[in-house]
């Protein structure tokens, strides 16, 4: 009698550590797949009943390519920036009047639009640049993109690529913090059957009288010594203990040479908070030559002076904590001593010093890489490479700018073909035998070692 209901408890016990099991798994993966829709694009109509905007229509993926190349150097999602966060704009505004705006805000402005003039003030006269050239669709599509439900803030690993996309973030499936769990949920699992496996089969063996064998303490070797003694066992360790180490002088070997992050301090101190975020200056204004060439380049100090020789000074609002007014005066005339300025006669003097700002960013020479490339043909915004500068009150290397990064998103970047008579005909070829619409700078040929290397 007793036995049955043993046996019972055991399989009983077996089949909720399977319930239970397979039950973790499918939570696991569900959340998985929420996750990895809230990042996908939405269709348009899954967008009627989004928090903002309910009645944007629009094509939310080509709606993010538009931002991301004409507005992400000024505008954020959900914070401000240069300018003010763009989710729930729709609710504020009409269509219309969202058309116009973006179309020419500046002729808004001068016209004496109440809304318009309260906001440019809002935003101390900065104005926005216009875009005459966007159709009625091209907005419905960037409004789409904008009013996107927010989505859920990730795991911290990945919090800091926030605003760029898929660049930076490592490859998608299921993440190993996930697995890892699972994995040591399953091992918990298999520990606790194992124990009750045991207390069962001890209780049977009693039961039926059996005497369980007890060991005898004096004729155990110690541990250390039958492990010794084995050899199999030895080896078996010291393999792992190897494979271990090489592991992380691998990862440590992979860091050398990777400078992300790399923070040097300047010769005068240049706030690109202060010039690109806080006074909106585009950032081709002073790197003008990303646009037509390889090197985007340092501005040389005749561009600083259009504006210093009448900025002598910071306001007192721009001072920070961190930072103090004089401060900042004090690196400004860092700069006129550089250049030669003398602010007394407002003339200069002749003297100059040159200023040797130090370089982050720098590929080795082997590889090769061309920013008229990517922010012309390609049109991909600086942001996307080099983070939200904007925000920088210090110049950092933002990306990690390893061959895999370069690659990733070439893998995953689509071409920008609209407009581009040169890339028509290759264009019909290669879609056609890659049957998409679509093609990646990868299946155009950009994982040739040979485009990087020669
Ligand atoms: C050079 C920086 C800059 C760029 C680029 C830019 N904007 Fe703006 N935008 C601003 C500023 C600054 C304001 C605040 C009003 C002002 O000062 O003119 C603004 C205001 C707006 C507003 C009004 C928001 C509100 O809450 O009142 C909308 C809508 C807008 N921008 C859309 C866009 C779109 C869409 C794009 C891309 C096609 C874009 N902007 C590109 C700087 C920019
Ligand atoms: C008013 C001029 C000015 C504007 C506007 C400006 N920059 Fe700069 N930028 C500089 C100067 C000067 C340096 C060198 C000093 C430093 O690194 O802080 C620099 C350095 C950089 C570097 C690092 C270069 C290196 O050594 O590797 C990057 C990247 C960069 N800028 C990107 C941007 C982006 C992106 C924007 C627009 C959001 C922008 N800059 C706007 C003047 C400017
Ligand atoms: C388009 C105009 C413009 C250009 C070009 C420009 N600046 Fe400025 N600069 C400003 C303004 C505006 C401020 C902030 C004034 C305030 O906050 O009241 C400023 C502030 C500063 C400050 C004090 C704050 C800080 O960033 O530390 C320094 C130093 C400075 N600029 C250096 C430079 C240098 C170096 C260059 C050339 C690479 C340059 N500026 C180019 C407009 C400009
Ligand atoms: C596709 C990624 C990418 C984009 C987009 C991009 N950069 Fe760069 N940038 C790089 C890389 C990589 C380097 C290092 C190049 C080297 O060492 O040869 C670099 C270097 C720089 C430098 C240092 C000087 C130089 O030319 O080597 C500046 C300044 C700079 N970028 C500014 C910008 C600005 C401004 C924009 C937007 C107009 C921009 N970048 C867009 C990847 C990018
Ligand atoms: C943010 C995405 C992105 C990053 C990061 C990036 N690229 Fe690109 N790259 C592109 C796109 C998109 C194109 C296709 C441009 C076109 O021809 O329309 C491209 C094209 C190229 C080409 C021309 C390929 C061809 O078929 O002619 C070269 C060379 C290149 N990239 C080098 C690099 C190097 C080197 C790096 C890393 C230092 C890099 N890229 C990082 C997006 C990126
Ligand atoms: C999209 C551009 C790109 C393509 C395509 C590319 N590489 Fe690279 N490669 C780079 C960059 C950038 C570096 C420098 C990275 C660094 O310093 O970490 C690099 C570094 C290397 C290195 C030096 C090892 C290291 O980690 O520093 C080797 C070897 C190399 N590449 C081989 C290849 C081969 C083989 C191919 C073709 C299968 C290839 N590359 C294709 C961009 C590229």
């Amino acid at each position: 009698m007793k036995k049955v209901t043993n046996r019972h408890s055991i399989s009983r016990t077996l089949l909720l550590a399977v319930v239970l099991l397979f039950s973790i798994f499918n939570s696991a993966y569900a959340q998985e797949g929420e996750e990895d829709s809230s990042q996908t694009e939405v269709p348009a109509d899954a967008e009627e009943d989004s928090e903002g905007g309910s009645d944007v229509q629009g094509d939310v993926a080509a709606g993010k390519d538009l931002f991301n190349s004409n507005c992400a150097a000024c505008h954020k999602l959900y914070k401000r920036s240069t300018g003010p966060a763009l989710h729930g704009v729709t609710d504020k505004y009409d269509k219309q009047w969202l058309y116009n705006w973006i179309h020419n805000s500046q002729a808004m402005v001068q016209a004496g639009d109440p809304d318009a003039v309260a906001i440019f003030e809002e935003f101390n006269k900065v104005p926005m640049p216009p875009y005459p050239q966007f159709s009625e669709e091209d907005i419905d599509n960037i409004l789409a993109y904008v009013e996107q439900p927010k989505p859920e803030p990730k795991a911290p690993a990945s919090a800091e690529a926030g605003g760029v996309d898929k660049a930076s973030q490592g490859g998608g499936g299921v993440s190993t913090e996930v697995i890892l769990g699972v994995l040591s949920f399953v091992l918990l699992l298999l520990v606790v059957i194992l124990f009750l496996v045991n207390k069962t089969l001890t209780r049977f063996a009693k039961a039926s009288g059996v005497e369980v064998h007890k060991r005898e303490k004096e004729k155990r070797t110690p541990i250390w010594k039958a492990f010794v003694q084995n050899q199999f066992l030895v080896i078996v360790v010291s393999i792992v203990f190897l494979l271990g180490a090489a592991y992380f002088a691998y990862g440590y070997l992979m860091q050398v040479g990777v400078d992300q992050g790399y923070e040097p301090v300047q010769p005068i101190h240049y706030s690109h908070r202060i010039h690109a975020g806080d006074n909106g200056i585009d950032c081709k204004y002073c790197h003008s030559s990303a646009r037509v060439s390889k090197h985007s380049g340092i501005p040389s100090l005749n561009v600083c002076m259009n504006c210093h020789k009448s900025i002598s000074e910071v306001a007192p609002e721009t001072a920070t904590e961190e930072y103090s007014k004089e401060f900042y005066d004090a690196e400004i005339a860092k700069l006129y001593d550089a250049v030669g300025w003398d602010v007394e006669t407002q003339s200069y003097t002749g003297e100059e010093k040159p200023v040797k700002w130090v370089r982050i960013h720098n590929l080795p020479d082997f590889a090769y890489f061309n920013h008229s490339q990517h922010v012309s043909v390609a049109g991909i915004a600086c942001q996307n490479c080099h983070g939200p500068v904007e925000e920088m009150e210090v110049m950092r290397q933002y990306a990690p700018l390893t061959m895999g990064w370069c690659i990733e998103c070439h893998r995953e970047t689509n071409v920008k073909m609209e407009g581009n008579k040169y890339y028509e005909k290759i264009h019909e070829q290669l879609s056609k035998k890659y049957g998409v619409e679509q093609l990646t700078a990868a299946q155009m040929g950009a994982l040739e070692c040979g485009k990087c290397h020669y």
